[in-house]
């Protein structure tokens, strides 16, 4: 469906100076009223059922309560592995220079900032490697080099944040301000399940940590597929089911009783991890999850185990 013909209406709002796109059913989830007027159905929160219409503010809520804290959770309650299974999702990713990344879910930009160094470092060996095949060149080698450059020189790659949540898009900005981090880099307020963007735009369209926060997982796995441009690759990291009944065990007494603690300590708040840990045992296993994302329309589905199971990677295409 082309934007044009797509319901929205766009504002633009202002983020510590910086402009970013709001769609309006992203920061509240109006625009999916229309469900719960037509019959609301139930869904989960963690362990809870609630409506899924309330589902959607839960979840705003939690991570607007955590924004501040996210990345230091992050760090303490999985001792800092975080950064290796994100690091691992731009290994098998593999960006080149001209990639167009959109990172859904994207919260603080942990895995934009990972794209944007990983494809400068590609251009970087790129034009090393070049340069050592011409080490004695003639000027005619030198001026052909030039020319061919101008010509070769590859599009500026970009990554697009989105979230439905400002508050972890406030804190991501705020980081990538901090590092040094702007170029090819963009901030949007969106909902994965109606992402403010036109068909076929990205090369690639990531989500870490964030579908199983997602009322509706199916609708989000639509648009992944609508917004990929064909070719484009489909990347899901995500908790999943531990596959080492020991290690599931210890995971399980970990995650209960460690983790709304540490949740407690760090950002004050017990609820929010509860949930986290309770969400990610009612997300789909690696297997299920595999099938819904070929039900959704992509090829070359597959998965890769990290942590024994802790995390999945799947990956898919659209052809
Ligand atoms: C656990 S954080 C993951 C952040 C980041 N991807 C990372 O790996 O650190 C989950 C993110 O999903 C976002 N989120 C939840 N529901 C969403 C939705 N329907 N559309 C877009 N983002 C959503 C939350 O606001 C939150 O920033």
């Amino acid at each position: 469906m082309a934007a044009s013909m797509r319901p929205l209406v766009r504002r633009v709002i202002r983020l510590s100076g910086t402009s970013v796109s709001v769609h309006p059913g992203g920061v509240s989830a109006l625009s999916r009223c229309c469900r719960c007027f037509s019959g609301d159905t139930n869904t989960h929160f963690g362990f809870e059922t609630v409506p899924e219409a309330e589902k959607a503010k839960r979840v705003y809520k939690v991570f607007e309560n955590v924004a501040q804290k996210y990345d230091l959770m992050n760090d303490a309650m999985s001792l800092g592995v975080h950064r290796l299974w994100k690091d691992q999702l731009l290994h098998v990713m593999h960006p080149q220079p001209g990639a167009r990344l959109l990172d859904v879910a994207g919260g603080t930009g942990d895995i934009a900032f990972r794209f944007l160094e990983y494809v400068r470092s590609q251009q970087e060996r790129q034009k090393r490697r070049a340069a050592r095949s011409t080490q004695t060149p003639s000027w005619q080698d030198i001026s052909n080099d030039y020319s061919k450059e101008d010509l070769e020189r590859p599009r500026e790659s970009t990554a697009v944040v989105c979230d439905i949540n400002k508050e972890m898009l406030k804190v991501g900005k705020q980081k990538a301000d901090s590092i040094g981090v702007s170029a090819g880099l963009s901030w949007v307020v969106g909902d994965a399940e109606e992402l403010p963007f036109d068909d076929d735009q990205f090369d690639i369209y990531t989500i870490a940590f964030g579908i199983r926060n997602v009322t509706h997982i199916d609708q989000a796995l639509q648009e992944a597929l609508r917004v990929l441009k064909p070719g484009g690759r489909f990347m899901c990291l995500e908790f999943s089911k531990v596959t080492n009944p020991v290690l599931a065990r210890l995971y399980d007494i970990y995650s209960f009783q460690m983790i709304p603690v540490l949740g407690e300590v760090i950002a004050g708040d017990w609820k929010s991890y509860q949930y986290l840990v309770e969400s990610i045992r009612k997300f789909p296993d690696q297997e299920e999850f595999k099938h819904m994302i070929e039900e959704a329309g992509f090829c070359s589905v597959q998965y890769f185990n990290f942590t024994g199971g802790v995390v999945a990677l799947h990956s898919g295409f659209k052809l």
